[in-house]
């Protein structure tokens, strides 16, 4: 399986569609999708045409943060299935012809997870609290924490524990929830066991692993506070020298991992959440003996402008080349609000929605598909507050709602709730105007959402110049981005409201497919993209 048009490694060009377990499709009837619902959906993924599927975190878990609190990383969550159902789940999507990306989270385990009950059982100075970041408290009595690191999810990142003498003891570092105790990976025992946990999945047949928070595994060990004067703000970008994000050891880490994932058969790749401030921090993470990609989160901040997008673009396409790794693109993801709304919801956001997946799926290198952007989807904003389960809505006292707007399971078929999500209900309500917006639905139906994103990943698929390679820009008006890529394709893409007229490249090119309606005025509407057969 390597890409179509000659011997480049399949995941240049990939699109990888998200699967985001809990709420892709419901088995078992709890409410919760699983991995049995995964595997009687996989033909959806196959149908719409992407290359493989990313699964967010099934290991036995609290769910303390939606999977990413794990307990075990050798085992499936009981409500997500069992090892049987990972293994038939990944040799059906090889029989579909669809890879399988896994995810790891090596900067924090769960509260739960035997390490971290070792290390609560054991006395300060341990073998077992050696694992984790266990630091005395400030003040007389250590009743300050370590220094002033925040939560990522709001509220300290310094929790303490009560030693087993029943006295208020040493602080442990959670740059997340206090249910995910930060690892300390200046320990080698944490090394191996991270080498072990990937052969695990290896030797189960996986193509590869999406790495959480792949910028955050290092620490400076001095623990200096967050300066704001310096411009180190809780929460903000990871700037070079920051002390908890994108520090240099990190990138020790990938050289090893890519030694061992090279010694598999099979183009095995890595996939980094690396959020940092630029494309330049980010290429150092996809040096060709480091990740083999990384989420391209410039291109998803972008606002819908023309201007912000080309920067976006260019920015990381010139950093990346530098290393020789591909971009990748990707515009929403289980984190974020979903791009319908970002780009203003409603028609217009749809309409957006629509461009922006044209010049996504156009651009050179690989692509996420987030589960539900296919379908349009919108964020679902009126969730009510005591069904909200992301720990930042707790963490921040409902100031911030969370992200569980974007992860509301997705509508199959049916014209009511759970929508052939599962046989008893979901874990969060989905809106009653999805009825419109169900695979069902949108099948049969040329214009809509997922026939786009089909006859788009239909034509990528057999188009020589779509996937991994080049592009130039081509002149246009203001508004609108116009690029040629070879052999034989030509973009453009009209990101303001009103027509334009439509690039003098693209004269007289015939249309392979458009995003909205074309008029016969020589314009190019607002918010609608188009590609040409582009061949001389
Ligand atoms: C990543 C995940 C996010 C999770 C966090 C902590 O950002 O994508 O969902 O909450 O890491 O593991």
């Amino acid at each position: 399986m390597t890409a179509a048009g000659g011997g480049a490694p399949w995941w240049r060009s990939a699109v990888i569609y998200q699967i985001y377990v809990r709420s892709f499709a419901d088995a078992d009837g709890d409410g919760l999708g699983d991995l049995q619902g995964v595997r009687a959906r996989l033909e959806h993924v196959r149908d719409l045409g992407a290359d493989a599927i990313w699964l967010n975190p099934f290991y036995p878990s609290p769910q303390a943060d939606a999977g990413y609190d794990v307990a075990d990383y050798r085992d499936v969550d009981p409500r997500f299935g069992t090892l049987a159902d990972a293994d038939a789940m990944i040799a059906e999507a090889h029989a579909l012809g669809l890879r399988v990306i896994v995810d790891l989270v090596p900067n924090h385990t769960s509260d739960q997870h035997a390490w971290f009950q070792a290390a609560l059982a054991a006395p300060p100075g341990s073998r077992e609290r050696a694992r984790y970041l266990f630091r005395e408290g400030r003040g007389a009595a250590g009743d300050d924490p370590p220094n002033n690191w925040s939560s990522n999810f709001g509220g300290g990142a310094w929790t303490r524990v009560t030693e087993a003498d029943g006295s208020p003891g040493q602080w442990y570092l959670h740059l997340f929830a206090p249910e995910q105790p930060d690892l300390d990976w200046t320990n080698p025992e944490v090394h191996e066991e991270f080498e072990s946990i990937l052969r695990f999945w290896l030797d189960r047949g996986v193509d590869g692993f999406r790495i959480d928070v792949a910028h955050g595994l290092a620490k400076d060990p001095g623990m200096p506070d967050l300066d704001a004067d310096g411009g180190f703000a809780a929460g903000g970008p990871a700037r070079p020298g920051h002390p908890h994000w994108d520090q240099d050891e990190v990138h020790e880490v990938y050289r090893a991992w890519r030694r061992l994932t090279d010694t598999y058969p099979g183009e095995r790749t890595f996939v980094g959440e690396v959020w940092v401030a630029t494309p330049a921090q980010l290429a150092r993470y996809l040096r060709p003996d480091e990740l083999h990609t990384a989420f391209n989160f410039g291109f998803l901040l972008a606002r819908w402008d023309a201007g912000a997008m080309r920067v976006a673009i260019d920015d990381s396409i010139q950093e990346l080349a530098k290393v020789g790794a591909p971009p990748t693109w990707v515009l929403s993801n289980h984190d974020v609000t979903r791009h319908v709304t970002r780009f203003g919801g409603g028609d217009v956001g749809l309409r957006r929605a629509r461009a922006a997946a044209l010049l996504m799926l156009a651009l050179p290198g690989g692509a996420y598909v987030y589960q539900g952007e296919e379908l349009g989807l919108p964020e679902v904003r009126d969730l009510p507050d005591e069904l909200r389960q992301d720990p930042t809505f707790a963490r921040t006292g409902g100031a911030q709602k969370g992200r569980d707007g974007c992860r509301v399971p997705i509508p199959w078929s049916g014209d009511a709730p759970s929508f052939g999500f599962g046989p008893d209900g979901a874990w969060l309500p989905q809106p009653a105007d999805w009825a419109a917006l169900t695979v069902d639905q949108q099948v049969g139906d040329p214009s809509s959402m997922l026939s786009l994103y089909r006859e788009a990943l239909r034509i990528r698929r057999e188009h020589p110049a779509l996937g991994d390679g080049t592009m130039t820009w081509l002149p246009s008006s203001p508004t609108v981005l116009a690029f040629r890529r070879e052999p034989g394709f030509v973009g453009a893409v009209n990101l303001g409201t009103d027509p334009a007229p439509r690039p003098e490249a693209t004269a007289g090119l015939p249309v392979l497919l458009a995003s909205g309606p074309l008029p016969d005025d020589g314009t190019l509407p607002g918010d609608t993209a188009v590609w040409y057969d582009g061949r001389r």
